[in-house]
């Protein structure tokens, strides 16, 4: 009798498997497998490989759901969960890996439920109704928002160290006439591409190599950018940043 269940439960862990690798093979193809992108089969298009990469199953996990900041690979992590478990199996297994039977979002352990408050300050993170100020616009954290700046890992204890957050990575450029704070990408390529921070939401830029110089540090205010919340929400948007940023 406890042969026939052991069956029965290891196929369907394996059928959940097949299954899972060929919707996430469906779901690569429509989305990370075009010639622009990976290629067919993970082989490489404008994107590097992802086949037989020794890529491990938290590897895959993270980086579709975060992107890599700085570089032409969005985050996913907003994906109907489904889907990318599907497509993560898919990637795992061109790596000759299988994901774990018991998957939860992300490598580590499962992040506990969020609290009422945190989750309320997640809500204030991405509020669409502060227009291209809200922190989604620049930041990503838990899933939203889009990676202008490298993940956030230093959360400010209190209101008071928000409001005085340093930005070391802001410089002042020069260009087509124009001078402006800017969050360089790609500062020496053949093609420079940096974020121009002048109104929000930051616009990338990309300048003939030489056309553009850069001059250290930048006038422009972290500061700003908090207006559109009260002190309250602020704290919230905080307390949610903690609950998510905890290994
Ligand atoms: C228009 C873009 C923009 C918006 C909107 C924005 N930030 Fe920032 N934030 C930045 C930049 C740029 C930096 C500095 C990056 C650097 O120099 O390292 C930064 C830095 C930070 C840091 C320090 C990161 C670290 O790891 O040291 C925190 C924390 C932060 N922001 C939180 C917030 C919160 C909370 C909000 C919403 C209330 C917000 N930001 C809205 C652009 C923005």
């Amino acid at each position: 009798m406890k042969r026939v269940l052991l069956f029965v439960m290891f196929s369907a862990v394996c059928f959940g498997q097949n299954a899972a690798v060929t919707k996430g093979l469906d779901i690569y193809n429509k989305t990370c497998g075009t010639g622009y992108c990976h290629g067919v089969g993970g082989t490489a298009g404008g994107a590097p490989r992802v086949a037989a990469r020794g890529f491990d199953d938290a590897y895959v996990m993270q980086v579709v759901r975060l992107g890599i900041p700085h570089t032409g690979m969005p985050a996913f992590g907003t994906m109907e969960r489904a889907d990318l478990l599907a497509v993560v199996a898919y990637v795992d297994s061109l790596n000759g890996v299988t994901p774990p039977a018991n998957p939860n979002l992300g490598a580590g352990p499962v992040r506990p439920k969020l609290s009422a408050e945190a989750q309320k300050g997640r809500e204030y993170f991405a509020d669409q109704v502060r227009g291209m100020t809200r922190c989604s616009v620049c930041h990503q954290a838990d899933g939203l928002g889009f990676p202008v700046t490298l993940p956030l890992k230093t959360i400010p204890a209190n209101l008071a160290e928000l409001v005085q957050i340093k930005t070391p990575e802001l410089e002042t450029a020069t260009a087509e006439g124009d001078t402006f704070p800017a969050l360089a990408l790609d500062k020496n390529g053949a093609q420079p591409k940096v974020y121009d921070l002048t109104t929000p939401p930051p616009v990338l830029r990309t300048f003939a190599k030489g056309s553009i110089t850069f001059k250290a540090d930048s006038a422009w205010k972290h500061a700003d950018m908090l207006k559109p919340y009260s002190e309250q929400e602020l704290e919230l948007i905080l307390v949610f940043l903690r609950a998510v940023s905890k290994p």
